[in-house]
């Protein structure tokens, strides 16, 4: 059975910088609230009309293709993970088909939804594939374009002050030898699904919660994803942070834990662990948790806030091209987040 290694990464950040004495222009926060309970000193923001997941999702795509020594028509699957779609649907993955130019070889293309855990979902994914022997050169991509659909505004600061765009990209590859990804675990808790969601835009007309969206309560087909009075309320993300908070300093050790336990590994045996970039402070806080030194875990939010499903795969990248990363080094991935929903994977790094 063959194993699957990271052949090649890339990474792709715009390039307007929003620091948070920027936000303060449109809100009521501070440079020193945000970086006191974040970490977040600037974002980037994607420029509208000319970048989108897709295409920032294609810059990373590139990079990663050629890094891994392949052509992009040696790519023989597509895993796409975001929350911020370019259309609701059809979803990412064949848009960067057609952006990187493949549409030739119809290979498939699979869409991720699990938020800041759709990194290691994906990964996790293209690992049984490949161990499979279904495919041997599969390009995971995670990006986000979070800046589109946050609210500015005084009454959105809790949330839109935490994200930024970006993406990142994998390319996953078949080897014989013992190395790559040694485990992945997935889990999620769907009890917990509004606390972090956008919910103004879909199809429950109210079933979850039988609150009024505006939806016409009608026997008769038809209706809309989103309704006027969803618009007038505000299509927005809504966050629990202080849920949230607790939940994945618990989870986040907890899965870690759960790859060592399964691989023998300690966590002495880690020599560096990306945690998904959610915020400064829940990195620490797992950090400590789990003893390691700083050393042994990258960080990047101060530089690009949280992008969700990219933020792994930045940081990963980042991490590597620093040097922080080298062959036979055990690399620990771990995210939390909407869903709620949480994962880890261990890599021999190839
Ligand atoms: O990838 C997973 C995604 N999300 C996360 O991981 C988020 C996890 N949670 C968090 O990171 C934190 O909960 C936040 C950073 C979101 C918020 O920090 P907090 O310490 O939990 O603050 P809070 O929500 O309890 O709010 C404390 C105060 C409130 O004011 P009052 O009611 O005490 O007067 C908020 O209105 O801070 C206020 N506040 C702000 N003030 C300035 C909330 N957001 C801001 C802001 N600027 N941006």
């Amino acid at each position: 059975m063959p194993n699957s290694k990271i052949g090649g990464l890339g990474y792709y950040v715009p390039s307007n910088v929003y620091t948070n004495h920027d936000l303060t222009q449109y809100m009521d926060t501070s440079d020193e609230w945000i970086q006191e309970r974040t970490g977040i000193v600037e974002r980037r923001y994607a420029t509208k009309h000319k970048e989108t997941p897709t295409t920032m999702g294609a810059a990373a795509a590139r990079i990663a293709i050629e890094r891994a020594g392949i052509t992009k028509e040696e790519v023989d699957f597509i895993i796409f993970a975001t929350l911020s779609p370019d259309y609701f649907f059809p979803g990412c993955g064949v848009l960067l088909q057609r952006e990187l130019d493949i549409t030739k070889t119809e290979i498939g293309a699979l869409d991720i939804r699990n938020q800041c855990s759709g990194f290691i979902y994906g990964l996790s994914v293209a690992d049984q594939f490949i161990k499979s022997g279904m495919y041997n050169n599969i390009l995971l991509v995670g990006a986000e374009m979070h800046s589109m659909g946050l609210d500015y505004s005084t009454a959105g600061r809790n949330v839109s002050v935490i994200f930024g765009d970006g993406a990142g990209a994998v390319l996953l590859q078949a080897t014989d030898k013992e190395e790559g990804i040694l485990t992945t675990h997935l889990h999620s808790d769907g009890t917990y699904a509004e606390e972090l969601a956008m919910i103004n835009f879909g199809s429950h007309g109210g079933y979850h919660d039988d609150k009024d969206y505006g939806f016409s309560v009608t026997d008769k087909p038809g209706g809309t994803f989103v309704t006027t009075k969803m618009v007038e309320d505000g299509a927005y993300p809504q966050m629990n942070g202080q849920l949230v908070f607790k939940k994945a300093i618990v989870k986040f050790v907890e899965v870690i834990n759960e790859a060592l336990t399964k691989t023998g590994l300690e966590k002495s045996d880690i020599d560096m662990l990306i945690p998904h970039q959610a915020n400064l402070r829940i990195s620490q806080f797992v950090q400590k948790s789990m003893g390691l030194s700083d050393d042994q875990v990258y960080n990047n939010i101060q530089k690009y806030g949280n992008t969700t499903a990219a933020s792994i795969p930045i940081a990963l990248c980042e991490a590597w091209e620093a040097g922080k990363i080298n062959s036979g080094d055990l690399v620990c991935l771990a995210a939390f987040g909407s869903g709620f929903t949480w994962g880890s994977t261990l890599i021999r790094w190839a």
